[in-house]
């Protein structure tokens, strides 16, 4: 029985010795990264690629949250319905935002979604119309839920996003909180920065509490110019919603 007690106990003791490692390990690991994003992404420099390479071993390590992950990963979760949640009632301020800016600057207009998911913003935006909407996504199984709800103006197709090439133009293209799960993201927004028509925009949604994303969004604002920003707070959340037009700044 003593023994039995104390088998147990060393066990406990382990464990909690491995989980203490863990999080110490986690605790710099995070400490690095955001010292990365807040000074050294974007850099050209060759320090800079090399902490960009153990960045992007940490991120495959303790596979956070907002960094890319491969297609059988997004293929699980939409599997299991982890991403039901943003239908959830603290998202609505968010997607209204950005159903707001397409329906005041580009009302029934062509429009590019890119990581459309099971298209939450595509069924709320749908009443107030459209010339075109294109969702595409990595995610065969997310892509299938909107099987439905094309229609001879819409299309939803399953691709990866930084490798797609689309032969259209396009008067809105979103990026709605999802260019932090790209390898390449600033590369990919000035690729598709491409595929807008005349005055066309871009409006990227971005989650405050992602360092990674927060850079990407610092970054972008260098490359393209800022038409317009809201920021929503549901508390304890808030998310950037960035409108962008294509012409370089000044
Ligand atoms: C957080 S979800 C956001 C979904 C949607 N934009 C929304 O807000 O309702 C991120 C989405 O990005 C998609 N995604 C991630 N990497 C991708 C890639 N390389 N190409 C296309 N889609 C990608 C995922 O499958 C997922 O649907």
């Amino acid at each position: 029985m003593v023994d039995n007690f104390k088998t147990k106990d060393m066990k406990f003791l382990i464990k909690k010795n491995k989980i203490s490692k863990f999080s110490f390990g986690s605790s710099l690991a995070k400490a690095f990264r955001s010292i990365y994003y807040s000074f050294l992404f974007g850099e050209r420099k060759i320090y800079a690629n090399f902490f960009r390479n153990v960045i992007d071993i940490i991120e495959k390590k303790y596979k956070l949250a907002d960094s890319p992950v491969g297609e059988d990963v997004w293929e699980a979760q939409y599997i299991n319905g982890r991403w039901k949640k943003l239908n959830n009632l603290h998202e609505v301020a968010h997607y209204s935002a950005i159903i707001g800016y397409i329906q005041y600057l580009k009302p029934k207009s062509s429009i590019l979604d890119v990581g459309c998911g099971e298209g939450i913003l595509f069924r709320r935006f749908k009443p107030n119309g459209y010339f075109r909407y294109i969702g595409i996504d990595i995610s065969q199984t997310a892509i299938n839920t909107l099987a439905q709800d094309q229609d001879e103006n819409s299309r939803f197709i399953v691709t990866d996003a930084e490798t797609y090439v689309s032969q259209e133009l396009f008067d809105v293209i979103i990026f709605n909180e999802v260019l932090y799960y790209f390898l390449n993201p600033l590369k990919t927004v000035i690729r598709y920065a491409d595929l807008l028509k005349d005055s066309g925009i871009i409006i990227v949604s971005t989650y405050t509490r992602s360092d990674r994303a927060k850079a990407i969004l610092r970054q972008i604002k260098t490359k393209l110019s800022l038409l317009d920003e809201v920021k929503i707070t549901h508390s304890p959340r808030s998310w950037i919603v960035s409108v962008f037009i294509h012409s370089k700044m000044a």
